[in-house]
């Protein structure tokens, strides 16, 4: 379980650009649960992400996993169980290391080993069956340094070496956003079936409305640092986009303004 607990952050206090990313905000998420977030630009999604990996120390606020306050704890050491994917297919993989040698470095450290260990016919085989099971033909091309990879494809790659060894909580930070619709919805598929898979808590940022509410099992809506809307069960199954935005706007009085939220 995740708990966060009163979350404040301020950048650049006392300057001209000071701007509080996140205000005095709580969240729980529960085993297994597979919450979307929404928000206008600037609505502090990306930065509710950073704290919760230990990008920066926040202000105020706890940020608690599975009962252990990790709040302070090393960003490099919270890696070990929080898997993280990117909108930039660049940002997750070694360019210049080849698939299976991404995969290897990514179990190795799950597991906190040595890097080179997980190299041998077994961890291959299962590394092989594994990517076999995306459809993608990415099991045929292990020795293919990722830097040849499509965007789709190396999505794939990082949303498996995130999940080879189950994490605690996986975020996923608009990672089909830099994809062609096609592939994206690809992804999504994928996405879903690893969460199910391994019944994953998982945090999904996305700039599809429509898919965050089909998405997952709990939707909620950010704005200005805080969450302003939280929607489950029933409540969220019969609402619609328009019912979204009209509350949106009633709540903040300010029209919903994320370009790419509303495509
Ligand atoms: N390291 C930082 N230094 C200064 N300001 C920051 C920093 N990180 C975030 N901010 C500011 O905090 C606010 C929230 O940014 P954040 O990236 O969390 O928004 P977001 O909801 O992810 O938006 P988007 O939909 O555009 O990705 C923004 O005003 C941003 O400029
Ligand atoms: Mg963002």
């Amino acid at each position: 379980m995740l708990e966060i607990k009163n979350l404040s952050k301020t950048f650049l206090i006392g300057t001209p650009n000071e701007r509080t990313a996140l205000d005095n905000l709580n969240l729980t998420v529960k085993d297994g649960e597979f919450v979307t977030i929404i928000g206008s630009n600037g609505a502090g999604k990306s930065t509710l992400f950073n704290a919760v990996c230990g990008g920066f120390t926040p202000d105020e606020g706890s940020i608690l996993l599975d009962g252990k306050n990790i709040t302070y704890e090393q960003e490099h050491k919270r890696a070990h169980y929080i898997g993280r994917v990117f909108q930039d297919p660049m940002k997750g993989t070694a360019p210049d290391l080849s698939i299976e040698e991404n995969l290897a470095l990514a179990y190795t450290r799950a597991h906190s080993g040595p890097f080179g260990k997980a190299l041998n016919r077994k961890s291959r085989n299962f590394f092989r069956e594994s990517l076999a099971s995306y459809e993608m033909g990415l099991e045929d091309r292990m020795k293919t340094k990722v830097r040849f990879l499509s965007g789709g494809q190396r999505q794939v790659v990082t949303l498996l070496m995130c999940t080879l060894v189950a994490p605690r909580l996986l975020l996923l930070d608009e990672h089909t956003a830099a994809l062609d619709p096609a592939t994206g919805e690809k992804i999504m598929k994928i996405t879903n079936k690893i969460v199910k898979e391994h019944k994953l808590s998982t945090l999904m940022i996305t700039h599809n409305m429509k898919s965050a509410l089909v998405t997952g099992n709990r939707t909620i809506m950010m704005d200005s640092g805080k969450i302003i809307m939280d929607f489950s069960g029933a409540e969220r199954e019969k609402l619609t986009l328009e019912e979204l935005l009209k509350m949106y706007t009633d709540k903040t009085r300010r029209e919903f303004d994320n370009d790419r939220m509303l495509l």
